[in-house]
């Protein structure tokens, strides 16, 4: 939810530290701060708001000093304040903590500081960690001071400490938020995320579970909680950091609805043979896939109705039954998951909360779990027996685009993959889907090429209250997509419905000033399709329908028609979605919203 940077090297803290939040403010943005020690003092600057007042109180302050950590802020405990915004310190100025989860005994520890004098200004579950390392300072070293209090914190963490006795040493400690470290030549640094320190280091550290690092310039030293050593392996990181920049596109999200047909093609890449395909990662062997006889599919948000295309998608290919929940639903009701279960998580970050206590549920009940997820080394893909990565790049904007196309691509190649090797598919069944999918990038090339016509007709829409999405079969969890892109970026009232369900109740709302997205392409249940649309016509509503551009009778009665290139039925969500994506996008940016940023919106959501 929040970001954390930490440096620690020759080079001047403050100014590293800025530079890194700016790329992680995606990941909460209602206050900053940053915290260095400068002449064995600590030194702490913060400030509600964007990182842009952060920056206005640094240029008038001297705030100088070779080591320091950073937060940018996305409210659990508090409200958003000078106060409340992070660093956090001790009673003494002397300890100071960043933070990014939710600590649950926060209440319990506070109300024993408190009784041992301890002076808590803020509303924050953050600030007792402060305090409670300053009472365990009292008769222990830093080190031990520091992992005696994380073993009395229940919840999740991911942290940045420094002690101003300490001027050559950063403690970053994670629990179930992530974390990782930097290594750079005498210098390191610690973040929540990638590109915070891309331009710095491709050499990275992941952090596991219940891990401490005891981090100077010139060494990175990693235990567990009692102080054992633990052996850590480096990852090299490949992305490019220009790919986590805007492009010169005006945001984040139009860049990466723009990035889709290399997303894709990168998805593909090094997978497919002439009639199967080959995923190594996912670690299943003949004997697990003869076991299987279910598929369960869980995820959030967006990645959810990647899950529910999925479904149609292995149900064809593999002729498995398919379930798909919600992550936050599915832990609290007792599905059948036993060992003949293949659970499949979808997510984009690998670190949504709700979804990893979903997965641990699923492997606790013996199921064999595998990850679609675009961040490698992430909690998920970690805790997966195997994965299929997107290799969407790092996506910035908060509302997912190319994270979702990619994971559809990835469900794809997963059921011909399942589908062949449950004898499902034939070879030459198998060849012709994957020939399918080699046209999809250029596909996508061309259904991008009607970004200025749907830009033109939002000038008509953009101060709609409401709209609805009809799709059907594999495409209604497009028409849910579009609907959610179009309300969490423009904050207009929008709703997915099947198509069929139209008559037995949001007929009601249709009138003339009520766009309905339509999803026509060609499928099993086009002329069905065509019939809703002419029921809209017919109540004066407005039709802004998708198609193939080979249907004359959609052209006569929608007032707008955006041309698809055809596919098969089951790659024909993927070209569908991105019509709707720059729908959103250019009503948003019409309305004047914070596209990228949207309000409450976090990127990563690491909370239940
Ligand atoms: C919507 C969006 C969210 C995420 C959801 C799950 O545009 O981005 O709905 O899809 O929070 O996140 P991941 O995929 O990271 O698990």
């Amino acid at each position: 939810m929040c970001g954390i940077i930490g440096y620690i090297g020759k080079e001047k803290a403050g100014d590293i530290l800025i530079e890194g939040l700016r790329r992680l403010e995606y990941r909460g943005y209602d206050s900053a701060g940053i915290a260095t020690i400068d002449n064995g003092q600590i030194k702490i600057i913060k400030s509600v708001g964007k990182l842009r007042q952060l920056e206005k109180i640094l240029r008038n302050s001297s705030l100088s000093g070779n080591i320091g950590i950073g937060h940018t802020r996305w409210a659990t405990h508090g409200k958003p304040s000078d106060e409340n915004a992070h660093p956090h310190s001790d009673c003494h100025n002397q300890i100071v903590v960043v933070h990014n989860g939710i600590i649950e005994n926060y209440i319990e520890l506070r109300e024993e500081l408190i009784k041992k004098g301890h002076k808590i200004v803020s509303e924050t579950d953050t600030e007792i960690i402060a305090h409670l390392i300053e009472e365990y300072h009292k008769n222990h070293s830093f080190e031990e001071a520091v992992s005696l209090s994380l073993k009395n914190l229940k919840g999740a963490y991911a942290l940045g400490i420094l002690h101003s006795q300490h001027p050559d040493t950063i403690i970053a400690a994670r629990l179930g938020s992530p974390l990782i470290i930097g290594l750079g030549e005498n210098e390191h640094f610690i973040a929540s995320d990638i590109p915070a320190i891309l331009s710095h280091t491709r050499q990275i550290i992941f952090l596991d579970e219940e891990e401490m690092a005891i981090i100077k310039a010139d060494e990175v030293k990693v235990t567990d909680l009692n102080g054992c050593i633990k052996s850590k392996t480096f990852h090299q990181i490949t992305w490019d950091p220009i790919m986590a920049e805007k492009d010169g596109y005006k945001h984040f999200m139009l860049k990466e609805i723009h990035e889709q047909p290399r997303a894709i093609e990168d998805t593909m890449r090094g997978n497919l043979k002439e009639d199967d395909i080959f995923l190594d990662e996912v670690k299943l062997s003949s004997e697990d896939i003869d076991k299987i006889k279910k598929v369960f599919i869980v995820a959030c948000g967006t990645s959810y109705h990647a899950a529910l295309v999925g479904k149609f998608m292995l149900e064809e290919l593999s002729l498995i039954p398919t379930e798909v929940d919600i992550g936050s639903e599915f832990r609290y009701r007792q599905p059948l998951i036993d060992d003949k279960v293949l659970f499949i998580t979808i997510s984009q970050s690998g670190e949504t909360a709700d979804s990893i206590a979903a997965l641990r549920e699923a492997k606790r009940k013996g199921a064999k779990v595998i990850s679609i997820c675009n961040v490698l080394g992430s909690t998920i893909t970690r805790e997966s027996d195997g994965v299929i990565y997107t290799h969407a790049g790092p996506e910035i904007g908060v509302a997912s685009t190319k994270a979702f196309t990619t994971q559809l691509v990835a469900l794809y190649m997963f059921s011909i993959y399942l589908g062949r090797r449950k004898r499902a598919l034939s070879p030459q069944k198998a060849k012709e889907l994957i020939l399918e999918l080699r046209k999809l990038p250029q596909c996508v090339i061309n259904v991008l090429k009607s970004a200025e016509e749907i830009k033109n007709y939002t000038k008509y829409y953009f101060k709609c209250n409401d709209f609805l999405f009809l799709g059907r079969g594999i495409n209604y969890p497009i028409a849910l997509e579009g609907a959610l892109k179009l309300k969490e970026i423009s904050y207009i009232h929008a709703e997915g419905y099947p198509a069929g369900e139209m008559k037995h109740g949001p007929i009601a709302l249709i009138d003339e000033n009520m766009p309905v997205v339509t999803i026509a392409t060609e499928s099993k249940v086009y002329d069905k399709i065509l019939s809703n649309i002419e029921e809209v016509k017919a109540r004066d509503g407005i039709v802004i329908a998708l198609a193939n551009s080979d249907n004359q009778r959609i052209m006569d009665i929608a007032n707008h028609v955006t041309h698809i290139s055809k596919i098969n039925e089951l790659l024909s969500p993927v070209l569908n979605v991105i019509p709707l994506q720059m729908l959103a996008y250019y009503i948003a940016e019409k309305r004047g919203c914070d596209v990228d940023q949207p309000r409450n919106l976090a990127k990563s959501v690491t909370v239940e």
